[in-house]
């Protein structure tokens, strides 16, 4: 069904390691090492373990990443060795790494550069200033996948400082000057948070003990910024909503198909969300909608080729090269 409506992509694909979250990685360890640490930790389902290895390269600085073993997507792991970070795999989920990280956070001299660092959210809030910046405003409704819960959060944190309104998301850095707000524009999007429906704690309203998806990247069960997104969906009027693995996967073909993006697939479960909702009738004809797409598909090429049309193989002759297109066009 045809709906009338504006709708955008954020394709956050294109930053250095591939995904938003070098906004966030960049400021936490910049701060990292301002604050002379010499080590930086984080759990990660893939993509920041990319992010915290290329940053901490950068900085000359140790890191070290824990996974859970065979659930990350090849492009991610090869970042994060090839950044030369010590990357532990974990025989446990996500979950399980993001306490232990915490655990041994307070044993070691390490600096936790998952979002419960408060510095990674004042980076990936600047997605929200630059989508005000293209549209001159903010739009009606603002659609991303949810994991651990600190993007949706960040955005809310971006729109929030652009709108001059307070928000019970932030939870502001000890030595922060005063959190300041800007009113650039008059009102803050409703924002929408979609999950997968194997590893939606958010929507269920309970954590999730063993999450399962196609989406590894947001494969995860017991978000850290859970109370966040919540207060993020609250103030904003939105809500959280689940998409299957098939819906996922379709869409991210349908991008990559008919618009010429490839995002990951955790990134298509935004977009997904929202199609599904319109369908609905939840989001309004007229609407101005956007959906940040937050990682790259070259992330995740198993999955790609997995459900990807299989190449042709012919002999090395124009006669068959021939035959292949005049039956295309035929
Ligand atoms: N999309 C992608 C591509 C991600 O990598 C993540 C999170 C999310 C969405 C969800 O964002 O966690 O802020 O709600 N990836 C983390 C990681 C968990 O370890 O790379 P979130």
């Amino acid at each position: 069904m045809r709906k009338d409506v504006r709708l955008y992509a954020k394709f956050e694909g294109l930053n250095p390691t591939g995904s938003f979250k070098d906004r966030g990685m960049t400021v936490a360890v910049t701060k990292a090492v301002e604050a002379g640490a010499r080590a930086i930790i984080c759990a990660s389902t893939g993509n920041t373990s990319a992010s915290a290895a290329a940053y901490a390269a950068r900085a000359g600085i140790a890191c070290f990443v824990l996974i859970p073993e065979g659930k990350i997507a090849l492009g991610k792991l090869s970042q994060a060795t090839m950044h030369g970070s010590t990357v532990i795999q974990i025989r446990g989920n996500f979950d399980d790494g993001m306490r232990l990280v915490q655990e041994v956070s307070r044993r070691l001299p390490l600096n936790v550069v998952n979002s419960i660092n408060p510095y990674r959210l004042q980076g990936q809030k600047t997605v929200a200033f630059e989508v005000i910046e293209a549209l001159g405003e903010a739009p009606d409704y603002h659609a991303l996948p949810v994991g651990n819960a600190g993007n949706i959060t960040a955005h809310w944190i971006g729109y929030s400082e652009s709108a001059g309104a307070d928000t019970l998301a932030l939870k502001r850095p000890a030595e922060m000057p005063a959190y300041r707000t800007h009113k650039i524009v008059d009102r803050r999007p409703i924002m929408l948070g979609y999950q997968a429906s194997g590893a939606a704690p958010i929507v269920r309203g309970r954590p999730v003990e063993n999450p399962e998806t196609v989406a590894t990247a947001i494969r995860i069960g017991n978000p850290v910024s859970w109370q966040q997104a919540i207060a993020a969906g609250r103030e904003s009027g939105g809500w959280f909503a689940e998409c299957s693995d098939e819906e996922i996967l379709r869409v991210q073909k349908l991008l990559a198909q008919t618009e010429g993006i490839f995002c990951e697939p955790a990134s298509a479960a935004g977009l997904a969300g929202v199609l599904k909702d319109l369908e609905l009738g939840r989001i309004g004809e007229g609407s101005t909608i956007v959906c940040t797409l937050t990682g790259h598909g070259l992330k995740d090429p198993d999955t790609a080729i997995a459900q990807g049309a299989k190449p042709l193989t012919v002999d090395a002759e124009l006669r068959a090269i021939e035959g292949v297109i005049r039956d295309y066009l035929k």
